[in-house]
């Protein structure tokens, strides 16, 4: 099979056409948003052209938009929403919760369970110390790595996201050659080493050679929750030669905690990092965020455990740190997820919902791929237009250059407005988060809404097949 894809000017596009005129109201809220926020939007992951769609309610699987429309939802949250929306047992928890207080200002119970539930479930977690959200986990996770280690820099992987702080800015979705973006001094930059993740051994070498090296981040699903996957054995080499070097290892599980599984991937490659930072899922879909692991090393955060080593402690204060709101979400969330193993049921649905995908595409002759782990999905949409059969497309073997490198925001941006015209909502990857609530009808719906969109794009001329 052999194709090409092109993109064409949006102006003339049958797919933006309809989007336009199914989604009025979603524009004329854009119209007033751009006058007040950049872009007319809050994250720059929710970036469309021409506009995003404007939500007014959610429920389980499915959200429906200002006008009416109901979706099929992947976007979950940006990866939170595990439980789906508006879990009874969530909805109840933060209505009983905001009764009596939304910010005591003090200690409370709920915060002593949450951290009680984290350190049960995560395997690495032997003390954890809540954030407000993935962003400054991360940055917190650095300083403690910096702290404990006595030393600087920090080895991060080409297209690895954590978060959108300074440390972490430059080469995880732009700047992959290691050049500092916008706002960010190069001389913060100049504290990471990025490194390739597609092969360990020269991060392996690194380690042995130097001894400035704080700490390694990673995403344990590959870049971007899996669009780029980790060769076999990555993790181990690194656990092995972090270990062997005295550098911090952090797992950054923001999406993969409690999804992977309900002790996140770490207890599912048996691989226990001396860090983890968690968010989205850990907060019951509240903000919130968590680093946790080895007691020796948060315990540079605790006032007796660095009073009694005669150091100056971490500071940490952050008026929302486990607030009572995101904790009553989380505790209901997680207990959730422990007693009915939710992570596990939504993986299974996803292993389906996959390969029904994939088979559209073989059905329909589009050379594009269909991929991912746990509970996601990602859908490479082969922008160059290479000869590539979907039945036995092998992620593995793409490279980050394709597989994110070579993103096309048209292309991307025109898939997604035809799939939410037939009724589902991606990420603009394009890719998604299946949730415990998604089932045999999301699955169906998915399927034709894929089936539509391939024929439209065709249409205009977007996808050739040959
Ligand atoms: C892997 C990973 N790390 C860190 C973050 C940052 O989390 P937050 O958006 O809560 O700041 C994200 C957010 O998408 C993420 O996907």
């Amino acid at each position: 099979m052999t194709a090409g894809n092109t993109t064409s000017s949006a102006t003339n596009s049958a797919i933006v056409t309809d989007y336009r005129a199914k989604t009025p109201g979603s524009g004329a809220l854009f119209a007033r948003a751009h006058k007040v926020l950049p872009s007319g939007i809050t994250h720059d992951g929710r970036y469309l052209d021409p506009y995003s769609i404007h939500v007014g309610k959610a429920k389980g699987p499915r959200k429906w938009d200002v006008d009416g429309n109901e979706y099929v939802d992947y976007f979950g949250g940006h990866g939170a929403m595990l439980l789906g929306h508006s879990h009874p047992a969530v909805v109840e928890a933060v209505k009983k919760q905001m009764e009596i207080g939304t910010h005591y200002g003090s200690s409370h119970e709920l915060e002593v369970r949450w951290a009680e539930l984290v350190c049960e479930l995560i395997p690495s977690a032997e003390k954890v110390r809540f954030t407000a959200s993935g962003t400054e986990a991360s940055h917190m996770a650095i300083r403690l790595a910096r702290a404990y280690t006595g030393k600087d820099k920090i080895v991060r992987f080409v297209g690895h996201f954590h978060g959108w702080h300074d440390n972490v800015a430059a080469g995880a979705t732009s700047h992959y050659d290691g050049t500092t973006t916008t706002g960010v001094p190069q001389g913060v930059t100049d504290l990471s080493i990025l490194m390739p993740a597609d092969d360990v051994s020269k991060t392996v070498k690194l380690l042995g050679e130097r001894d400035d090296i704080a700490c390694v981040m990673f995403e344990p699903s590959g870049a971007s929750w899996g669009q780029v996957p980790l060769p076999p054995g990555f993790i181990q080499a690194l656990r092995d030669a972090t270990t062997k070097h005295g550098v911090v290892m952090i797992m950054d599980e923001v999406i993969t905690g409690f999804r992977w599984s309900m002790g996140g991937a770490q207890k599912v490659l048996g691989i226990t990092p001396d860090l983890t930072i968690l968010a989205k899922i850990v907060a019951g879909g509240l903000p919130g965020g968590a680093v946790a692991g080895k007691r020796d090393i948060l315990d540079y955060i605790d006032h007796a455990a660095s009073a009694a080593k005669k150091r100056e402690k971490v500071s940490h204060p952050g008026t929302y740190n486990a607030n009572p709101l995101s904790a009553a979400a989380a505790v209901a969330a997680l207990t959730l997820l422990r007693d009915e193993d939710l992570a596990e049921k939504a993986n299974k649905t996803a292993a389906t919902l996959r390969a029904a995908l994939r088979q559209v595409l073989v059905e329909e002759s589009v050379p594009w791929g269909i991929y991912g782990d746990s509970s996601t999905f990602q859908i490479y949409p082969n922008p160059s237009g290479e000869p590539l059969d979907p039945a036995t497309f092998d992620a593995q073997k793409m490279g980050f250059a394709k597989l994110k490198g070579a993103r096309t925001p048209a292309l991307s941006g025109k898939i997604r407005m035809a799939l939410m015209t037939h009724g589902v909502d991606v990420m603009g990857s394009p890719g998604g988060f299946v949730s415990s609530t998604h089932g045999a009808d999301e699955i169906e719906r998915t399927v034709h809404a894929l089936r539509m969109t391939v024929r439209d794009l065709k249409a205009e001329r977007e996808l050739k097949v040959a």
